[in-house]
């Protein structure tokens, strides 16, 4: 028996196979047409390209395994977060998708807040563009005649659950972050609906992340030369699925994400909302589980944007840096490319570079922003301990963490190790083909969601630790005073 995880991402799909002994057996990508971005601040895909991407890397995985994609018994989907999906009364799509990372919606949100007072009370969250709910209220506002028209909203990997079973059900952890769930009971609230005008007849079912929410429709089944049931499990939001991929689902576990957007993520026993920092509050993928993340917009981002502009290769850039390191330099950078949401709450914010002179060159800046996203981090574990939480040891992930640089600087700021797992992937894939896994045999989530082998563990530097703090003192100093130059 073998179990599908299937991971969607902005950029693109994999699929990933595991062995009942959760031993990945192969691994399959696709990639996405890149989102759009219509105007500054917007960004939307087309949900088609999720589901086109999903069939080739599935195809493709069945084509290099047939043997062990015939055994497949569960099927786990993870997905990127929040965005809106808006389908008619016959499933089809209304408008692109906009997307966690487009924040065209930020007076709505300062609206839908007005319009219920005790918003952030039941959903655990500040209203922020990133969310469902605000983005639905700007389509209500600005596109009428797409709004009369929404039957179901659905989020990324729920339109791609529709198109393999049929079946419109969503699980917790991604749930959480429409602004539409009430988070410590884990059910729709009424009164969040109602904010955007809608009810639960607009909303799928929701299930927990490790429990069943649909089979697979018989010609996948076929197609991919399986046989029987194939049970598609709940899943999970892609945070909370890399989560379940490194085994970070006890109170404290938790881990560092250097992706497109960056995420401080702690696993908790119960549901402990800080809004006051923007902090997210979300429920895990598995029952009675919650979890917390500080959410940055840009962390690789803001290197491949450097990359891009000065035509150079970001890892070489990163290179480059860790080369000619020798501690904080006069280069500070704030790494709001598309504004922030920990701690800010400010989809309007934007990057600077400050303190620049001739003998800035690439490498510096490069080093800069490699500090402005651990600066960033570091405000985001100060509203983590403002709502209680401390930080264990953090395991790294997403494609930033190749950088041992990077690491060394975040570990510093956070004053925390971060242990880099054994070559291979433990990322969303896999989280989600061990819920996949959890689904269809009933096993119990805290046996399958072991942590991975540690290769090796980066400590804070504590000879850097005093110039980082009155380095950070002065990014802490910047954002202020820049958004008053800017108004
Ligand atoms: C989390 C968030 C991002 C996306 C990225 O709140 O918006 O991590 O899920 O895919």
């Amino acid at each position: 028996m073998t179990y599908l995880g299937i991971d969607i991402g902005t950029s693109g799909v994999k699929a990933l196979l595991l062995d009942r002994d959760g031993k990945p057996i192969g691994e399959a990508t696709a990639k996405a047409v890149e989102p759009v971005r219509p105007h500054p601040g917007w960004s939307e895909q087309n949900p088609a390209d999720w589901w086109n991407a999903t069939l080739e890397a599935a195809d493709k995985l069945a084509r290099a395994h047939p043997a062990e994609m015939a055994a497949v018994r569960g099927i786990g989907l993870s997905g990127h977060m929040h965005g809106a999906t808006l389908l008619d009364k016959n499933d089809q799509v209304l408008r692109p998708c906009i997307l966690w990372n487009d924040g065209r919606s930020a007076a709505e949100c300062t609206e839908m807040e007005a319009a219920l007072p005790s918003l952030r009370d039941i959903a655990g969250n500040i209203a922020m563009p990133g969310f469902t709910a605000p983005k639905i209220a700007w389509v209500r506002k600005h596109e009428p005649e797409i709004y009369a028209k929404i039957a179901k909203v659905l989020l990324p990997k729920a339109y791609v659950r529709l198109l393999l079973t049929g079946e419109h059900v969503e699980e917790m952890s991604d749930a959480a972050g429409t602004l539409w769930l009430d988070v410590a009971r884990r059910d729709w609230s009424d009164d969040l609906l109602r904010v955007t005008g809608l009810d639960r007849s607009h909303m799928p079912r929701l299930v927990e992340g490790s429990a069943p929410s649909a089979a697979l429709k018989r010609e996948f089944v076929d197609r991919w030369g399986m046989s029987g049931e194939v049970i598609v499990a709940g899943g999970a939001g892609d945070n909370a699925a890399a989560a379940c991929g490194i085994g970070a689902i006890q109170p404290g576990e938790g881990f560092v994400s250097l992706g497109t957007s960056g995420v401080l993520f702690v696993s908790n026993d119960r549901f402990r909302p800080n809004t006051r920092g923007a902090v997210h509050a979300f429920c895990h993928a598995v029952p009675r589980t919650w979890h917390q993340m500080g959410v940055i917009l840009s962390a690789t981002d803001s290197l491949n944007w450097l990359a891009r502009i000065t035509g150079q290769d970001p890892a070489k850039l990163a290179g480059a840096a860790e080369a000619q390191f020798e501690g904080p330099g006069e280069e500070i950078f704030l790494p709001y490319l598309s504004g922030e949401r920990t701690p800010h709450n400010n989809a309007g914010a934007r990057g600077s570079f400050v303190g620049l002179s001739h003998s800035t060159d690439t490498a510096k800046l490069a080093q800069a922003v490699m500090e402005g996203v651990a600066f960033a981090f570091r405000d985001c574990k100060r509203v983590l301990n403002d709502a209680g939480t401390d930080l264990g040891r953090l395991i790294a992930v997403g494609g930033g963490s190749k950088s041992e640089l990077w690491l060394k600087l975040i570990a510093t700021n956070l004053d925390t190790e971060i242990a880099i797992t054994d070559e291979g992937d433990f990322g969303g894939a896999l989280g989600v083909a061990r819920l996949g896994l959890c689904a269809a045999e009933g096993a119990d989530p805290t046996e399958i969601m072991q942590n991975p082998a540690i290769r090796r563990v980066i400590t804070p530097d504590a000879s850097l630790a005093d110039a980082y703090s009155r380095q950070y003192e002065r990014y802490r100093a910047l954002y202020p005073a820049i958004e008053e130059a800017r108004r």
